[in-house]
């Protein structure tokens, strides 16, 4: 997988760029670049590994270890059959759609959801961890909103997640319906675009039955529903979020942690933009140094008593 910004003036090779001769020529100017920065052409590319798994592409950009995302998608590749799902766009920043996932305080209010625990979020193998149980009201999970919003027990659903972000733009949940023993997960992504907005991709993993077969596309179909309700309740709100400096309270620390956690990823792609630019010299080594400061306070240890 390469950029798809050109070099030269920042036309997207994405739109209009061929390949030729193992080369992109740019749509723009019609320069040659080179795929990948290894050559000394005048104009190249940057390439980066890439997963493709049953259906998705990922796509390993900055400072990445794949490890515990290669680990993951080894386990769902032997245990559950992926079924890719759908694409969105949201006028949103891609963190904020990842952020969501532990954002525990907007799932009443936003999802109709009654009840929630949750644990302290924690740093996994590098990956940001936070567990939550839901009970969800037949409103949400069957489509038979009574209206009443009450917990009557019989019809709510206890809903175990186990949500862990492999980066700021990547989260697989695992989801366990009624606290079975048969999970499913849910792939979530989200990926900036040029024009500020965020292109969200929602697939699903459903185990294997007993005798290794397919487990049928028609449940998966209806998780993405599900999904996909889940994302168009959020749209309304996150679409029309202030720009501001937010005001949090204690109900906010999932938030504040997953953001923390954040920090050193987004310290690194501001290292990369000013690395880039010719004139950039001081404030790109004083950014440099607060990715070093960052990396630093972030190794495990710290991390985990921060959080
Ligand atoms: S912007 Fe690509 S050749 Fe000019
Ligand atoms: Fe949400």
């Amino acid at each position: 997988m390469y950029d798809a910004i050109c070099p030269h003036r920042g036309a997207d090779l994405g739109v209009g760029g061929k390949l030729d001769r193992g080369c992109i020529v740019c749509p723009y100017h019609g320069h040659r670049l080179a795929l990948g920065t290894d050559s000394n052409a005048e104009f190249s590319v940057k390439r980066y590994p890439a997963l493709n798994v049953g259906g998705l592409l990922f796509a390993m950009i900055g400072a990445f270890d794949p490890g515990a995302l290669t680990r993951m998608l080894d386990y769902l590749t032997r245990t559950h059959q992926i079924f890719a799902g759908l694409e969105k766009s949201v006028r949103i920043a891609p963190e904020m759609v990842i952020e969501n996932a532990f954002d525990w305080a907007h799932f009443g209010p936003v999802h109709d959801v009654l009840k929630t625990t949750y644990g302290q979020p924690r740093i996994e193998d590098g990956v940001f961890t936070a567990e939550l149980t839901l009970r969800v009201g037949p409103s949400m999970w069957q489509g038979t909103d009574d209206g009443t919003h009450q917990d009557d027990g019989e019809a709510w659903v206890e809903v175990p997640l186990l949500a862990r972000a492999f980066s700021p733009n990547l989260t697989i949940t695992r989801i366990a319906i009624g606290g079975g023993d048969h999970p499913h997960f849910v792939i979530a992504s989200a990926v900036p675009m040029l024009d500020g907005t965020a292109t969200v991709r929602l697939s699903v993993a459903l185990p294997l039955n007993e005798d290794g077969s397919a487990p049928p596309k028609e449940v998966a179909d209806l998780l993405l529903r599900f999904e996909s309700t889940g994302l168009e309740q959020d749209r309304p709100v996150w679409e029309n979020l202030a720009k501001m400096r937010p005001k949090y309270t204690a109900e906010d620390a999932n938030v504040l942690a997953f953001r923390q956690w954040c920090n050193r990823y987004c310290l690194e792609r501001a290292a990369d933009r000013s690395a880039s630019m010719p004139a950039a010299g001081a404030e790109a080594s004083e950014i440099q140094s607060r990715v070093a400061a960052a990396r630093a306070s972030l190794s495990d240890g710290p991390r985990r008593r921060a959080l």
